[in-house]
């Protein structure tokens, strides 16, 4: 049986996450949990708050909270909004558990024993106004490399470079906005991700299957040689993973703490441990995921994730795993996304521009918003939320295709047959050929799952939907019935057949109606149809079922037009 190990890029915990942020990672890693479970792989989907760094102490501070308090309360909340849209997490963990600690102590002393770390007396910029040392988002300015003014310390979220904070031009604290900054010096770890070039080159290079947007970003950082730079390890924080080597302490760096690009990936692995833990099993049970040494050779693992984390998975990751000189699983495949832009702009936490995952879920139920963001994932260029698009494709897809369908046909049914499966009439030569296009249709929507081309896969689903409708049209029962109920019988036994067929294959995207309709079908067959005439055959003639409430409603354009203004505005 297939192994897959499935990974989301942690969210921070500073706040409830956009559209934007979920369809970039954790959505569509869900989507992809769910179709290999249905496929019958075994899974393990792991997924995390991230903890650390200036976001969670800047966010903290504005909520008038200590640090671990905040984190704790909104790790809850993240987990319940997660829930809300149904993310099937094996196990939804914390960058700051204690497994993480152990972890990102233990690798930082592999590293060092390697020698792939050095101590670094630096410069760094410290605000006199705060009385501290402003590391990462504690400092904002000018990007260097693209002019964008509202750069990070740690990161430009416009062309993705990599910065350190005395990177920036025109530079000011993100505390006070105060631009009374000097540089002191204080000593740090680095990680001598320079002496690891050839080692990453080779293994990208032999990533020959990744997406374009991946590869493209990852050699962008290598050839550039500025991606490669080593790169600062540590912090002047109070909040974070303390440095030590292993379980010793390192001499110099007391009171400093990990950066949290260091330990935020870590915590992949441990998420596992944790998820170990929560279970009540050995180190064995989480292992045989994550160490080759240990069974986790057959493992397929696909990491998830925004575009502008792509250079922290391709380069400082994969540096903190190989050159650990531990067997740990390296990542497979790395699904990369581009972003979702909000109504002619950007989505932004910090401006609360957009639509949030806890404000989403208050409007419409989770598979109208799950079928929206997959079917429309920014995968080959940005994308665009649009009230207009969305009700569209709610009104289109899901209500017009979908729950269409099932309504005429069994209603019909009911009215013409009652609520068994009528045992009568046999399948001609439009019932064949409906069950070939199937055919073809399942083989395509399966290799895009296989292969998370996400939007063919949507598209696929949809034109299975599709196909029974054009089907029922043409058949149309309703005039048979007239002439021949017997072949009237045979057309909608197929046609309620249909309706498991497309929950089962459905599922991934839209959980929630895949299951109402399984329920309204008395079926609780979810094998995959591998088949699609035998499939077809799994309500025996006399089963009986139930005809659904109303699968999917319409958005109408009063709706729209009230959502579109109350979003139209920040949110404070
Ligand atoms: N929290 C980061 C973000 O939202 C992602 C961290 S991914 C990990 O951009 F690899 F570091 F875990
Ligand atoms: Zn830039």
């Amino acid at each position: 049986m297939t192994r897959h190990l499935i990974t989301s890029a942690i969210p921070y915990i500073n706040g409830i996450k956009h559209l934007g942020n979920l369809v970039g990672s954790q959505l569509p890693a869900d989507l992809f949990a769910r179709y290999q479970r249905a496929r019958g792989a075994e899974v393990m989907f792991l997924c995390s708050t991230d903890e650390h760094g200036t976001p969670a102490e800047l966010a903290a501070a504005k909520a008038g909270k200590p640090v671990a308090e905040y984190c704790a309360e909104m790790h809850a909340v993240q987990a319940e909004i997660a829930k809300g849209f149904r993310l099937s997490f094996d196990h939804f963990g914390r960058s700051s558990s204690l497994q993480n600690h152990a972890l990102t102590q233990h690798l930082a002393g592999r590293l060092a024993d390697a020698g792939l770390i050095r101590e670094v007396e630096e410069e760094q910029v410290y605000s006199i106004d705060d009385g501290r040392f402003l590391p990462d988002r504690y400092i904002e300015g000018t990007c260097p490399n693209c002019g964008y003014d509202k750069a990070r310390g740690d990161q430009c979220e416009n062309c993705t470079k990599q910065l350190d904070p005395t990177d920036l031009l025109e530079a000011r604290s993100a505390i006070s906005g105060s631009t009374k900054l000097e540089v002191r010096k204080t000593k740090h770890l680095y990680l001598r991700q320079s002496a690891m070039r050839q080692q990453l080159e080779e293994w990208i290079d032999s990533k020959t299957d990744w997406p374009v947007l991946t590869t493209s970003i990852a050699k962008k950082w290598l050839s550039d040689g500025d991606g490669l730079q080593d790169r600062g390890i540590t912090r002047d924080l109070d909040w974070g993973i303390p440095v030590k080597k292993g379980t010793e302490d390192w001499p110099g760096m007391e009171g400093k703490v990990f950066y949290v690009w260091f330990d935020a990936p870590i915590e992949y692995i441990a998420c596992a441990g944790e998820w170990a833990e929560a279970n009540g099993l050995d180190d064995a049970a989480w292992q045989r995921w994550w160490r080759t040494d240990a069974g986790a050779d057959d493992v397929r693992y696909t990491q998830f994730m925004g575009k502008d984390n792509v250079p922290f998975h391709t380069l400082s990751f994969p540096a903190t795993m190989l050159g650990s000189g531990e067997d740990w699983k390296m990542v497979d495949y790395i699904k990369s996304f581009n972003y979702l832009n909000y109504d002619g702009g950007q989505f932004s936490t910090s401006q609360g521009r957009g639509v949030f995952m806890d404000q989403a879920l208050s409007i419409l139920p989770a598979d109208y918003w799950r079928w929206w963001l997959l079917s429309h994932a920014p995968e080959n260029s940005d994308a665009e939320f649009t009230w207009e698009n969305f009700q569209a494709s709610v009104n289109k897809d899901l209500a017009d295709v979908l729950g269409n369908f099932v309504s005429r046909v069994t209603k019909f049914c009911r009215s013409k047959f009652g609520t068994d499966i009528p045992a009568a009439g046999q399948m001609g030569p439009a019932e064949q050929a409906l069950i070939d296009e199937l055919q073809t249709r399942l083989t395509a929507y399966q290799s895009h799952m296989d292969a998370i081309e996400i939007r063919k896969a949507a598209q696929e689903l949809r034109a299975i939907w599709v196909a029974g409708n054009e089907y029922l049209q043409a058949a149309a029962p309703w005039t048979v019935f007239k002439t021949d109920p017997d072949q009237a019988a045979a057309q909608i036994r197929l046609a309620l057949n249909l309706i498991p067929f497309y929950a089962v294959l459905s599922a991934p995207f839209i959980p929630d109606a895949a299951a109402e309709l399984m329920t309204a079908m008395r079926c609780d067959d979810w094998g995959w149809p591998d088949d699609v005439a035998s499939a077809l055959t799994r309500l025996p003639a006399g089963h009986a079922f139930d005809v659904p409430e109303v699968t999917f409603r319409k958005i109408t354009d009063d709706e729209r037009a009230e959502w579109q203004e109350k979003f139209a505005g920040l949110r404070s």
